[in-house]
């Protein structure tokens, strides 16, 4: 095409950025609720087990497609063979999908950092979980509802707005600047507020309910499952946003070493998380604000638990602050990576300059995430879009990614350009780690499905599942067949990899 690919300026710079993208509310609203659902100190073992047998060798995985093919997902498949294309597709349109209500997290977060200051949320577990739901959110009982929020509309467009400017800008002077900026500040914010939560009464006890191990949940299959949804989920893998921002990696780049250091970077991230909203659960307890049997994971822990928190602990609004800029923070360069995604196939596809391609892309999504997310039934098409998206499409993305390159006899092709290129070579055990990564894969969908089927979604009414839930996945599904059928601009597709 007429536009050469942009690089990031350095090997850190892409670390920067991926790790921006892995350490995200997974790491601190999700990890530190599903390891203490799941056996709390006991539950470091399949979860490191995960992390070095399917975290590691699918982020190698992603790599070895985005480098070598030096391309979005879905052209990156398709130069590996064109039979492969619909799946970068897939990986998209899960991205689109995740993209439309991120922001509206993002957003939340903005507000809250706001409200901690004057603690309008009120400071009882009741109060704060009202507030959240009717004044906030002002949710409806209703199905579906355009009764818009003004604040969190405006919000969610100020995110957006954000998001183009960044992307608009590029690879290097948007994703990689954003990123060696944000990160370095995210870690230095979130170490004072671990400390701010640590030297509180009662954080001792909070550690030791997060620590304890139940050594029983290691014979529990469950566990298991939870401990590869998280590492999947976490290290951002399986579904086009490592290949992507591995795609703009000069030639010679270390890319085994660089996958550890990002690994291993968001795993201490999601330690450091736990033992921080722990400590602050266990203050909360001490404080008698709530009992242990409450403790809750996701919007519940941020959006509820937090604010209570932050409203009975000494300078709770410094505290509060720091909290929610972490999730903005955390939460952004996410997103970034996400939408970036989108961005890079349809430029590929379209021959279209960065500007034309992030605006083609982000007003578009833009108006979706608008339409969707700021009305009085938002939180539930968000829920019910999470939910669908991430134990569903990114689950079977990851599947049929590895099962299709494998059937097809290409990944000792996409070993040696590892090894041709890394420091730390991988063997066949990385074959072996693949193999078992699409077994744990194809259990854990199969019951995710089979709840869904039989079970519903949260007691969600049908037609609210039917559209957000089954109707997003046949989305996907069509609208990446249609996309494979749409022509290349320019023939792109055939000028084979560049640089080569
Ligand atoms: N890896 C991110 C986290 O741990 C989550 C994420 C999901 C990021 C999807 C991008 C896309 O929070
Ligand atoms: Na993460």
């Amino acid at each position: 095409g007429k536009f050469a690919r942009e690089k990031f300026s350095s090997r850190n710079v892409f670390v920067f950025a991926a790790i921006g993208s892995a350490v995200g509310l997974g790491n601190i609203w999700r990890f530190p609720y599903v390891a203490f659902e799941n056996g709390g100190g006991a539950f470091l073992v399949p979860y490191v087990v995960a992390l070095l047998t399917a975290g590691i060798p699918l982020l190698f995985f992603d790599y070895s497609i985005g480098h070598r093919f030096r391309a979005s997902a879905p052209l990156a498949f398709r130069r590996l063979n064109r039979k492969l294309e619909p799946i970068g597709w897939f990986q998209v349109l899960v991205s689109v999908i995740i993209a439309v209500y991120y922001a509206a997290i993002i957003g939340w977060a903005a507000w809250y950092a706001y409200f901690s200051l004057d603690q309008r949320f009120g400071s009882s577990l009741e109060e704060t979980t009202s507030f959240f739901t009717g004044d906030f959110l002002q949710m409806s009982e209703e199905s579906f509802s355009f009764d818009f929020v003004g604040n969190i509309t405006i919000m969610i467009a100020i995110v957006w707005i954000g998001t183009i400017v960044v992307l608009a800008l590029g690879v290097q002077k948007g994703i990689g600047r954003l990123n060696q900026f944000f990160i370095p500040l995210l870690i230095i914010l979130f170490v004072i507020m671990v400390i701010f939560a640590l030297v509180q009464d009662g954080a001792m006890d909070g550690l030791n309910q997060f620590f304890t191990p139940d050594w029983s949940v290691l014979t529990n299959y469950q566990v298991w499952i939870a401990a590869y949804g998280q590492i999947f989920f976490s290290l951002s893998v399986g579904f086009g946003i490592m290949i992507t921002y591995s795609s703009y990696l000069k030639r010679k780049t270390n890319l085994t070493s660089s996958g550890l250091v990002v690994a291993f970077s968001n795993s201490a991230f999601e330690v450091l998380a736990g033992i921080g909203v722990f400590a602050g659960i266990g203050f909360l307890v001490h404080a008698g604000g709530m009992a242990w049997d409450d403790v809750q994971g996701g919007v519940g822990l941020a959006f509820f638990t937090f604010p209570a928190l932050i409203a009975s602990m000494p300078a709770g609004e410094v505290f509060g602050f720091l909290f929610f800029a972490c999730l903005v923070l955390a939460g952004f360069t996410s997103m970034i990576s996400i939408v970036e995604v989108v961005i890079s196939a349809v430029r590929d596809k379209l021959d279209v300059n960065r500007v034309n391609g992030t605006l083609i892309v982000c007003v578009p999504l833009a108006i979706i995430s608008l339409l969707l997310m700021p009305t009085a039934t938002g939180l539930m098409t968000l829920d019910t879009l999470d939910a669908f998206s991430n134990q569903i499409g990114i689950v079977a993305c990851a599947l049929i990614s590895i099962l299709a390159v494998a059937l097809m006899g290409k990944l000792p092709g996409q070993r040696d350009h590892l090894n041709a290129v890394s420091s730390w070579r991988v063997g066949n055990t990385w074959f072996v780690f693949l193999a078992a990564t699409v077994v744990v894969l194809a259990i854990t969908l199969f019951f995710t499905v089979r709840d869904f089927v039989v079970d519903g979604y949260e007691e969600y009414p049908d037609a609210v599942v039917n559209t957000w839930g089954w109707g997003a996945i046949a989305m996907v599904l069509i609208l990446g067949i249609a996309l494979t059928f749409t022509p290349w601009k320019k023939g792109l597709e055939l000028t084979g990899v560049p640089g080569l």
